[in-house]
């Protein structure tokens, strides 16, 4: 890591995000050694006219609850307390941000005696309809100052856009003013241990390499599961909906890295080069492949309309046309207040030819990378059920996190992602023409859903979801195993 001065600063220091994202992670790290008192400084923006100390106690209670928290931390607490700072002002004037530069400005020169270093990270906690002008305030009053060493990166999260045209409207605003280089798409999936690990698993394991492919893989499925509904943010989901919301950005990821082909290097841009070859081969979406839902009782929070279209469940079929995958179909599938919460992808491959065991019946391999809950890598497969008769029976390999890594902490994604940030590792970001090329995957869609063209089906709070993506499932060529179900392992 650089050493010398930081400048960490959290636009939007009041709302949800910050709170229940941004300063725990930061805290985290803090915890953990990756900023050092004597370097960092840590800024919270907001409009609202509070105290250093106010600000302190809005976001005390969200860092003590965090993971691994414990009383002995109430020293760390305090010590990472007095790193932080506020500014008020708003988000489209100088006077705020002129003061904001000032107090960066004061702080590198009480920490810059030897090293002389000015790194400043822009944190926008805030709602895309500011980026462009909270971007170019940063850029006519914030950057990092040119007599010294250091740079300006600029940290944001999406929703970028509702459809193609304003995602790009949006990338070139922000384009204008800072380099690609220097701002940090984050996608918090890229920030989980399983999808890190996705490219590991692919790439250095010899047992992958001649399974990947059409020849042995009959359908992928990438799947997010939540049991719970909207709740205090459907004012927020109803205009984006669980394709936006989900699909778009965190599962086509999660599509990008089960999916690409072998990156030159582990080089960021090597990575994203071969992210964006998979999105540009995904073939338009078929109607005929995508089922809606919107669970019964979303309506009923007074934030969302009255006759809202949005669907807050989708299975969406894609197609990726090119050498390794034509002719397999990835299903994606995301819903909120279903019977479960998990993400998973589930790679199912095809019948054994020639079966001389009739046990097609039981079920077909699977290789699942379980994301969570209880992060677990498990291949389901057929062995000799243990016995004296010569029969067979469903059975796994697991690799379960919480046992083969007992006391391991798993980091959060945010955690990861800004000390990456920190580090000017730009891997687990998305570049602009990623974003534009899964933009355009989903635009029609979207633009269907928008025009009330497509309604969302009706389901339960609780279920599986609309019976007809069952259907839709098995259309596309993947078959259930009947009596068998993986149970995480219990310690
Ligand atoms: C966010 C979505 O990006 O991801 C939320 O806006 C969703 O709707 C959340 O609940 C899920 O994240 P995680 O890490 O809990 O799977």
């Amino acid at each position: 890591l650089e050493s010398g001065c930081l400048s960490i600063v959290v636009l939007g220091a009041s709302g949800d995000l910050a709170k229940k994202k941004t300063f725990p992670a930061l805290f985290n790290l803090f915890r953990q050694g990756f900023l050092q008192a004597n370097e960092v400084h840590i800024f919270g923006y907001a409009r609202t006219k509070i105290s250093d100390d106010e600000l302190r106690d809005r976001i005390r209670g969200y860092l003590s609850q965090g993971k691994g928290a414990s009383v002995e931390h109430s020293d760390e607490l305090s010590k990472f307390l007095q790193l932080i700072k506020y500014v008020s002002g708003s988000y489209d004037s100088g006077d705020g941000f002129t003061l904001l530069n000032k107090e960066i400005s004061e702080h590198e020169l009480s920490k810059n005696s030897q090293s002389g270093t000015s790194r400043r990270l822009f944190y926008l906690a805030l709602p895309p309809s500011v980026y462009p002008s909270v971007c170019k305030m940063i850029r006519n009053y914030c950057m990092n100052q040119s007599d010294l060493t250091g740079w300006t990166r600029i940290v944001v999260e999406k929703p970028f856009g509702k459809d193609l045209s304003s995602a790009e409207e949006l990338s070139t605003q922000l384009g204008e003013l800072f380099d690609e280089q220097q701002i940090y798409r984050i996608d918090h999936y890229l920030g989980k241990e399983l999808v890190q690990n996705l490219l590991v698993l692919r790439f250095a394991n010899r047992l992958f390499l001649p399974l990947w492919n059409r020849d042995n893989i009959d359908n992928v499925q990438i799947v997010f599961r939540e049991d719970f509904g909207t709740e205090g943010r459907g004012g927020y989901f109803d205009e984006y909906g669980i394709i936006r919301d989900i699909i778009q950005n965190h599962l086509m990821q999660v599509l990008c890295l089960v999916a690409m082909e072998k990156p030159v290097s582990l080089k960021p841009e090597h990575i994203r080069d071969e992210k964006v070859k998979v999105l540009q081969s995904v073939l338009p979406i078929s109607l005929e492949e995508v089922v809606l839902g919107q669970y019964e009782g979303y309506k009923d929070d007074p934030t969302v309309s009255n006759n809202s279209n949005t669907p807050t469940f989708a299975t969406v079929v894609l197609h990726i046309h090119n050498e390794r995958w034509e002719g397999v179909p990835f299903i994606l599938k995301a819903g909120k207040a279903l019977n479960s919460r998990k993400a998973e992808i589930r790679v199912q491959f095809k019948d054994v030819p020639g079966d001389i065991f009739k046990c097609k019946k039981q079920g077909r391999n699977e290789f699942v990378i379980r994301l969570q809950p209880s992060e677990a890598m498990y291949m389901k497969l057929t062995v000799k059920k243990p016995g004296l008769e010569m029969s067979t029976i469903q059975s796994e390999l697991d690799l379960s996190y919480a046992q083969r890594y007992q006391g391991v902490t798993i980091p959060e994604a945010y955690e990861r992602l800004i000390l990456d940030t920190i580090r000017g590792d730009q891997q687990h970001f998305v570049r602009r023409d990623e974003l534009k090329a899964a933009w355009e995957i989903f635009t029609p869609l979207l633009h269907k859903i928008d025009n009330g063209e497509l309604k969302p089906l009706p389901y339960k709070p609780g279920s599986r979801g609309p019976g007809q993506a069952d259907e839709l499932l098995e259309r596309a060529g993947y078959v259930q195993t009947h009596g068998y179900i993986w149970i995480p392992p219990t310690l």
